[in-house]
C-alpha cells in the first residue's frame, strides 16, 4: 500500500491550533526526558494542557488544521529518533484526583499509578495493589488495560472520561466497553480520567500486598535503569522473558541498548542508548527466538514517531 505523504504541519498552521490554550507551549521539544525509556528525538510542538477545555482546544485545533496529534504518555512507548511531526500532548499537569463517594474514585488521566495508590491507601480504600511499581499513568493505564499477574485496570474501572475526535466530553461506561490481555477497545478520542471503583479494607492488609509485590519486582526486574516495561507480550501458556532467556540473550547489546541481565524481557538503556538501537536489539531478540523456538513474540511497547 502506498501512503500519501502528509505535507509536515507549518509553524503559523501549527500556532493557529493552539489559540486559546492556557497550559504551556514548547516548540521544538526534546521528548526522551518525558519517557522512561529515556530515548528519541523531538516534537515540533510540545502542549501540556491545563485542564479539560485545553484538551477540547487542541483536539477542536488540531481536527481543523488537519494536523496529525499524539498523545504521549511516555511510560510503555518508544518515541523513534526522528520525532514527531505535529502537535504532541502530554497531559501530565492533569493531576486532579478526588472520593466522589461510595468508594468511588474519580482520577484525571495525568496522575501517575503511585500517586493514586498512596491516595487509596489514605482512605483504607483497596483495588490497586496490582499497580505496585508502575511507574504509568492512569490514562496510559486505562488506554491499554495496564496489568500485572495481581491484576488489572478492567478490575476497577467503572467509567472513562473522554474527549472524543469531535472535540466532545464524554463518559464511556466500562460494561460498554472490551477489554483484552494489555488492550482497552475505547471509542477513538482521547482518556482524559477515569472513575474507578475501589473497596474498602484494613490499611495493614493494603500495605502489606503492596509491599510484598513491590520487593517480588524489585527483585526480578531492572527497575533503577531507564526502561519502558515489558517489551514484549507473555504468549499463552509461557513467558517472553524465560524464552528470551533460554535463548542465551540475556545482557546482549547493541550500542547502550541492552537485553536486562536481571529480566530477560526489559531493554534497559544503559545511558545513551538511541531508538534505532533498542529497536534493532528488539527486532534481533525476535529473529533469534523465532529460530530457536518457533514462536513469534508480540511487541507490548507502542513505537511512534517519524521512521
Ligand atoms: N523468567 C525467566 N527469565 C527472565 C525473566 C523471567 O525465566 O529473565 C521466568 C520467571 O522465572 C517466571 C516467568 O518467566 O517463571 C514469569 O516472569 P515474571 O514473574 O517476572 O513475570 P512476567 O510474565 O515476565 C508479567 C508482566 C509484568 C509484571 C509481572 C509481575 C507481562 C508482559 N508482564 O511479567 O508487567 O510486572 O508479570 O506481575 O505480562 C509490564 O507489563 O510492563 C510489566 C512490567
Amino acid at each position: 500500500m502506498v501512503r500519501a505523504e502528509r505535507p509536515r504541519p507549518t509553524v503559523p498552521m501549527l500556532r493557529r491550533a493552539l489559540l486559546h490554550i492556557q497550559g504551556d507551549i514548547r516548540w521544538q521539544e526534546p521528548l526522551a526526558p518525558l519517557t522512561s525509556l529515556q530515548v528519541g528525538g523531538s516534537a515540533d510542538v510540545l502542549v501540556i494542557p491545563s485542564n479539560i477545555e485545553d484538551v477540547v482546544h487542541v483536539v477542536r485545533g488540531a481536527r481543523l488544521g488537519k494536523i496529525p496529534l499524539t498523545v504521549l504518555g511516555g511510560t510503555n512507548v518508544v518515541v523513534r529518533d526522528k520525532g514527531i511531526r505535529g502537535i504532541v500532548m502530554s497531559l501530565k499537569a492533569l493531576t486532579n484526583i478526588y472520593e466522589e463517594g461510595n468508594q468511588l474514585v474519580y482520577t484525571q488521566a495525568g496522575v501517575r499509578l503511585p500517586r493514586l495508590m498512596q491516595f487509596a491507601l489514605g482512605r483504607k480504600l483497596s483495588g490497586m495493589e496490582w499497580a505496585a511499581g508502575i511507574p504509568g499513568t492512569v490514562g496510559g493505564g486505562v488506554a491499554m488495560n495496564a496489568g500485572t499477574r495481581l491484576g488489572e485496570m478492567q478490575n476497577v474501572l467503572k467509567a472513562v472520561d473522554q474527549v472524543t475526535i469531535h472535540g466532545k466530553r464524554k463518559r464511556v461506561e466500562a460494561s460498554t466497553l472490551s477489554f483484552m490481555y494489555r488492550k482497552t477497545i475505547l471509542p477513538k478520542g482521547i482518556v482524559v480520567g477515569a472513575w474507578l471503583q475501589l473497596a474498602t479494607a484494613l490499611k495493614g492488609t493494603i500495605q502489606s500486598v503492596t509491599k510484598d509485590y513491590l520487593h517480588y519486582r524489585k527483585t526480578t526486574q531492572p527497575l533503577t535503569m531507564p526502561n519502558a516495561g515489558s517489551v514484549f507480550k507473555n504468549p499463552i501458556g509461557d513467558s517472553a522473558g524465560r524464552l528470551i532467556e533460554a535463548a542465551g540473550l540475556k545482557g546482549l547489546h547493541i550500542g547502550d541498548a541492552e537485553v536486562s541481565t536481571k529480566h530477560a524481557n526489559f531493554i534497559v538503556n544503559r545511558g545513551a542508548a538511541t531508538a534505532e538501537q533498542v529497536l534493532s536489539l528488539v527486532r534481533k531478540v525476535r529473529e533469534q527466538v523465532a529460530r530457536k523456538f518457533g514462536v513469534r513474540l508480540q511487541l507490548e511497547w507502542k513505537v511512534i514517531g517519524e521512521r
